[in-house]
C-alpha cells in the first residue's frame, strides 16, 4: 500500500464527536453511516438529517437504527433549505463534522424538472454552509465535507481523464447544480476559512440504490420481464465504483484529508452502458434463470438522453498516493454482490416500488419510445 505523503493531523474526532450526515436515508448516505458506525474506529455519534424525498427510505438504514438508534445514531427528518431547522440542530448538538450528501441526484429527473435541483443542491448547500459557518465560528475541531460528482468536469471523447485540476464544465441541470454547490463550498474556504474538503466521485452501484439508476433499473426490469431501455447506442462510458469503496474514501478524506483540497474518487473501471447491461443479464442467468427466455433479449434501444455526456473517466491517483485509499471490490465481485442483494431483499424493493417509483419509470419509458 502507498504510504500517505500529505496527511494532516486529524482535526476532528474525539470520543464524543458528532458527525452530521445529510441525505443519510439515500443510497450512498445510508452506506456511509453504516460504514462509519460498524467498520471504523469512530466512537462518537452520527446524526442523519434527511428530508425523505422519493429517494430517501428509512428501510435503507433500519439495521443501523436497530443497532445504534437512540444512542450513537439519531435520525432527524428535515430539509437542508430550512435555515431555522439547521440552526436548531447545530444549537442542540456540538457538531464536529458535516458530511453533505443530500441532493437531488438523478440526471433524467433534472432534465424533466430542474427546480428541485436548484433548490436543494444550490440553495440547500448554501444554507448548510451558512449554518455551519455561524455555528463553528472560532472552532478549529471541525470539518465540512462535500460529496460531489465527476459529472461537474463535463464529457470526454475517447481519450483523456478528469483530474482534480480539470476545469468545471457541467452540462446537465443536475451537474450544473452540483458544480454551483462545489464552487460555494470552495468559496467558503477561501473567503471565511471554513475547513472544507470535496470529493468528486464516479458512478456508484450496490445495494439500496433507488431503481431509477442504470444498474438497479435493469436488474428489476429484467426480473419482471420488462424491456431494458438503453439510451442511444449504448456506447456511452461510465466509470463504476462499488458504493462501500466510495464510503471508505469519504471517511479517509474526512479524517485525514487536507482542508481546502479536492480528491477524485473512482473505480478505474470504465465500461460502455451496453457492457454493464450484458454483465447484469449474465449474472441473472446464473443466479435466477428465467423460464420465459434470455434476459439479453429484453434489451431495447430507446431515444437518447438529451445532452447525454459521452464518457467519464476519473484519475484518482491523488487519493491513492496521499491517503493510501484503494478500491477493494472489482466490478465482477461488486456486481454479483449487488444482484444477490436485490434478489434477496424483496421487501425493500416492494417498499420502494409502492411509492412514486412506478409513475416515474413508466412515464420515462413511454416518452423515450413514443
Ligand atoms: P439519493 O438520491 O439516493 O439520496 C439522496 C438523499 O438526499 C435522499 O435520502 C433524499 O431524501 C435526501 N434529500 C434530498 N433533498 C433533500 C433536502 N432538501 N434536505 C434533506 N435531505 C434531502 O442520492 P445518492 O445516489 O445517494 O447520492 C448522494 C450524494 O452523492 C449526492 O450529493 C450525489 O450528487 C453524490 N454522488 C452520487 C453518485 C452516484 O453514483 N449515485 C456519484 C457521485 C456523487
Ligand atoms: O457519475 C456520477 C453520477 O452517476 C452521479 O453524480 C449521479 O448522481 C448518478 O445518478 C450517476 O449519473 P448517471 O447519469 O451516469 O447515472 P444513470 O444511472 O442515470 O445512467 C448511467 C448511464 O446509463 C448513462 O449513460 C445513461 C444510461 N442509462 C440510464 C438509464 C436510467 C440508460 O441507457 N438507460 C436507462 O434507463
Amino acid at each position: 500500500m502507498n504510504m500517505p505523503d500529505a496527511v494532516q493531523p486529524p482535526p476532528v474526532f474525539g470520543n464524543d464527536a458528532v458527525i452530521l450526515v445529510t441525505g443519510g436515508a439515500g443510497f450512498i448516505g445510508s452506506h456511509f453511516i453504516r460504514h462509519v458506525l460498524t467498520r471504523t474506529d469512530f466512537t462518537g455519534t452520527v446524526i442523519n438529517l434527511d428530508k425523505l424525498t422519493y429517494a430517501g427510505n428509512l428501510a435503507s438504514i433500519a439495521d443501523v437504527d436497530r443497532q445504534f438508534g437512540g444512542g450513537r445514531y439519531r435520525f432527524v427528518q428535515g430539509d437542508i433549505t430550512d435555515r431555522a431547522m439547521l440552526d436548531g440542530l447545530f444549537g442542540r448538538h456540538r457538531v464536529n463534522a458535516v458530511v453533505h450528501l443530500a441532493a437531488e441526484s438523478h440526471v433524467d429527473r433534472s432534465i424533466h424538472g430542474p427546480a428541485d435541483f436548484i433548490e436543494t443542491n444550490i440553495n440547500g448547500t448554501f444554507r448548510l454552509l451558512e449554518a455551519s459557518r455561524q455555528a463553528w465560528s472560532g472552532r478549529a475541531d471541525v470539518r465540512f465535507h462535500q460529496v460531489s460528482t465527476d459529472e461537474v468536469y463535463g464529457s470526454l471523447g475517447e481519450t483523456g481523464q478528469f483530474f482534480e485540476t480539470t476545469p468545471y464544465d457541467p452540462r446537465s441541470p443536475y451537474s450544473a447544480t452540483k458544480a454551483a454547490s462545489d464552487h460555494l463550498v470552495r468559496a467558503y474556504h477561501h473567503t471565511y476559512g471554513l475547513p472544507v474538503t470535496i470529493s468528486n466521485c464516479s458512478n456508484n452501484y450496490g445495494p439500496y440504490q433507488f431503481p431509477e439508476k442504470l444498474v438497479p433499473l435493469m436488474l428489476l426490469n429484467a426480473l419482471e420481464g420488462k424491456p431494458l431501455p438503453v439510451y442511444g447506442n449504448g456506447r456511452n462510458v461510465r466509470d463504476w465504483l462499488y458504493v462501500e469503496d466510495h464510503c471508505e474514501a469519504v471517511w479517509q478524506i474526512l479524517t485525514r484529508g487536507r482542508a481546502g483540497e479536492t480528491y477524485n474518487v473512482g473505480g478505474e473501471c470504465e465500461k460502455q452502458n451496453i457492457e454493464v447491461i450484458h454483465a447484469i443479464c449474465e449474472v441473472l442467468e446464473e443466479l435466477r434463470p428465467s423460464r420465459k427466455g434470455r434476459y439479453q433479449d429484453l434489451i431495447a434501444f430507446v431515444t437518447d438522453r438529451p445532452g447525454h455526456d459521452q464518457r467519464y473517466a476519473i484519475n484518482c491517483d491523488k487519493i491513492k498516493r496521499q491517503l493510501g485509499w484503494n478500491q477493494r471490490h472489482d466490478f465482477a465481485g461488486g456486481l454479483r454482490a449487488t444482484v444477490s442483494w436485490y434478489l434477496q431483499n424483496t421487501a425493500w424493493i416492494d417498499g420502494v416500488r409502492s411509492g412514486e417509483y412506478r409513475r416515474w419509470i413508466d412515464r420515462n419509458y413511454r416518452e423515450r419510445t413514443s
